[in-house]
């Protein structure tokens, strides 16, 4: 199994994932879905764009949706720490070959946009426009009450180069991993979650066609909201959307739902993982045969929940160099 060193001490401080931009093709759908069945706060509306935040968010936004005619990923966006983080970040990628440009970004201060070295369109900012305290303004939290975005999570066609780069350059670390088999002491990872901010993840990757965005992960207050989301979706007529879930992942020991838009847009709405900010912590490793490892009560996800993703813009998904088989429900 790979062991890459932590750079504990990385050219630049990523403090965490901050908001991803989707390109959907129809905004009055996309308001309906977004803000008042899963229970986005709409920070600003124009009339090509969503800006949309957790009730517990300060930063303007944390998803942005832009009208399109083919849906797709414009790009992820991490905060950096300060200004100086941010002008390391621009020369770092500059160095490594990267295309680097300095971009207006609405509601944003300073921003660049560079890719990744596997073509993933990234954004980098350390300062957005603070908006109003909302966390207690109980009388505005409708639908699922979205709290917070906590992760993305990718496919990958090389998910353990992308985890090298991650983890040895980026200073981000391993929290759980599956492997083909751990008695393999060269068995390669097939998917791994890695963080900056002290949770489970900030990114993750997972073996396939790619990269691609599987899924933008976010934070619920409960339970019941879950519940009460598969209720709203399923009387909206939406019933469709519903892809895997409710259940309780053995991985990160979130209870979750994933759903998809009719843009193929996933989301995972989700609460419980646990605190791994220690430099020590270890990693929990699975085996890709584990039933437990996708769903702590072992039912299997269903084929569509392995096969689509959205696309990267300016990206051209490959296949997988990995061939490794997982559990998938019968259909
Ligand atoms: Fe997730």
């Amino acid at each position: 199994m790979p062991n890459y060193t932590i750079n504990f001490a990385p050219p630049f401080n990523i403090v965490r994932l901050s908001h991803v931009e989707w390109v959907v093709t129809d905004l009055g759908y996309s308001k309906a879905y977004y803000v008042d069945l899963v229970g986005y706060h709409l920070e600003e509306e124009t009339s090509d764009t969503l800006y949309l935040r957790g009730m517990e968010e300060l930063n303007h936004h944390s998803l942005i949706l832009k009208k399109g005619d083919v849906p797709k990923v414009n790009r992820i966006g991490f905060k950096v720490f300060s200004a100086d983080d941010l002008e390391k970040a621009y020369r770092y990628f500059e160095g490594l070959g990267q295309p680097v440009v300095w971009v207006e970004k609405h509601a944003q201060g300073k921003t660049f946009h560079t890719t990744d070295p596997f073509g993933v369109p990234l954004e980098f900012y350390y300062q957005m426009e603070r908006v109003s305290d909302i966390l207690q303004k109980y009388h505005l939290y409708h639908g699922a009450r979205i709290q917070r975005i906590d992760h993305a999570n990718l496919f990958h066609n090389d998910v353990n180069a992308a985890t090298e780069f991650y983890v040895s350059q980026l200073g981000f670390r391993v929290t759980e991993a599956t492997v083909i088999e751990q008695a393999d002491p060269d068995t390669p990872y097939v998917a791994t979650w890695l963080h900056r901010k002290g949770g489970v993840h900030d990114i993750a990757f997972t073996n396939g066609t790619g990269p691609r965005l599987h899924h933008l992960g976010v934070w619920m207050p409960s339970v019941q909201d879950i519940i009460h989301l598969c209720d709203s979706m399923a009387a909206a007529g939406l019933r469709e959307c519903l892809e895997r879930g409710p259940g309780r992942h053995g991985i990160s020991n979130a209870f979750f739902l994933y759903m998809r838009d009719q843009d193929g847009h996933r989301l995972e709405p989700y609460v419980s993982d646990y605190q791994t900010m220690d430099p020590d912590h270890p990693a929990r490793i699975w085996d890709l045969d584990d039933p437990m490892r996708q769903t702590l009560w072992g039912q299997a996800a269903p084929r569509s929940w392995f096969e689509l993703g959205s696309v990267f813009k300016g990206l051209e998904p490959q296949p997988s160099k990995l061939d490794a088989t997982p559990i998938i429900a019968p259909e």
